[in-house]
């Protein structure tokens, strides 16, 4: 029987088998043998805390007592990496393709609605705002301009809610995105920049499991689905996509990550860029 010894624990291979069911029943998430190391050093944190003696006890509480305790395993397990404009190639399209279009396009109801649908700590969120407001600025105060963004992951959300970052997640971005979306901290928080109140104003935070039902009623004009589906398998993906279609406004945009696809349901959707997605009028 294979298991990891690391100081006090040990994950044996029926415990590791337990903790990926639970975890694919809870969140959609696949974890093979490759993750087992990752699964044992996040889930040790939760064994410690508890104060239980090994895993099989931790595997026990989880069963036994499961809501109270599956949003800590839930905010343990899942990978949150992120960053401002990542993949900056969709938020150019927005810039300069989609969003002049959409003027346009929704010039009679006057909204425009995006979903950032696995928003981790929010930086894609806020860089889907900041692109509505560079591109929208002028009917920001007339039109109904919205981004919805979502988590199943609670302390990522909060994270996101509070708007503050270490300065170093924007020293990469352009100077004067720099100077006119972010502020930088007095004191002891001189090490932080908080994102400005016209950016923030734009987005609504909700903690929602996309394995569950989704209580909005849309339509999106786009939705960001990056970096997430990478962790489910193919059934789940293909119940995804379909959900996301019947999400999206005719024309409406899905964007993947980057190494991410529709598989066989890229036939109801038009290739318009890289891993852009539009949904046929
Ligand atoms: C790698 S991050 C991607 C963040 C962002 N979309 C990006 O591309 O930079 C993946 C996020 O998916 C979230 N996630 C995983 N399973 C989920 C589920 N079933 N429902 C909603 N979010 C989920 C995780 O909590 C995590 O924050």
């Amino acid at each position: 029987m294979s298991q990891i010894r690391e100081k006090a624990f040990r994950l044996t291979d029926k415990e590791f088998s337990f903790i990926c069911q639970f975890v694919y029943q809870s969140t959609g998430i696949v974890l093979n043998n490759s993750k087992r190391e990752m699964v044992y050093r996040r889930l040790t944190r939760i064994v410690r805390e508890r104060k239980l003696s090994s895993f099989s006890e931790y595997c026990c509480l989880l069963r036994d007592n499961s809501e109270q305790e599956t949003p800590f395993f839930i905010n343990a397990i899942t990978t949150n990496l992120t960053s401002f404009f990542r993949e900056k190639h969709h938020f150019d399209y927005l810039l300069s393709h989609e969003l002049p279009q959409l003027i346009l396009k929704n010039a009679n109801r006057k909204r425009i609605r995006a979903w950032s649908s696995a928003c981790s700590t929010g930086e894609e969120p806020y860089s889907i705002a900041i692109t509505l407001y560079k591109a929208l600025k002028p009917y920001l105060s007339s039109w109904d301009i919205k981004v919805l963004a979502t988590d199943i992951d609670s302390e990522v959300l909060a994270k996101a809610k509070s708007g503050i970052y270490a300065q170093n997640r924007i020293e990469d971005l352009p100077e004067d995105y720099k100077k006119r979306f972010f502020h930088r901290g007095i004191g002891k928080n001189s090490d932080n920049v908080k994102v400005d109140s016209s950016i923030r104003q734009l987005i609504t935070f909700k903690q929602l499991n996309l394995l569950n039902g989704w209580p909005m009623s849309g339509p999106f004009d786009v939705i960001f689905c990056r970096n997430v589906i990478i962790y489910f398998d193919k059934p789940t993906q293909l119940e995804l996509f379909e959900r996301y279609y019947e999400m999206l406004a005719p024309g409406g945009l899905l964007i993947l990550g980057h190494s991410e696809n529709l598989g066989s349901y890229q036939k109801y959707f038009i290739n318009v860029g890289r891993t852009i997605f539009r949904k046929p009028e």
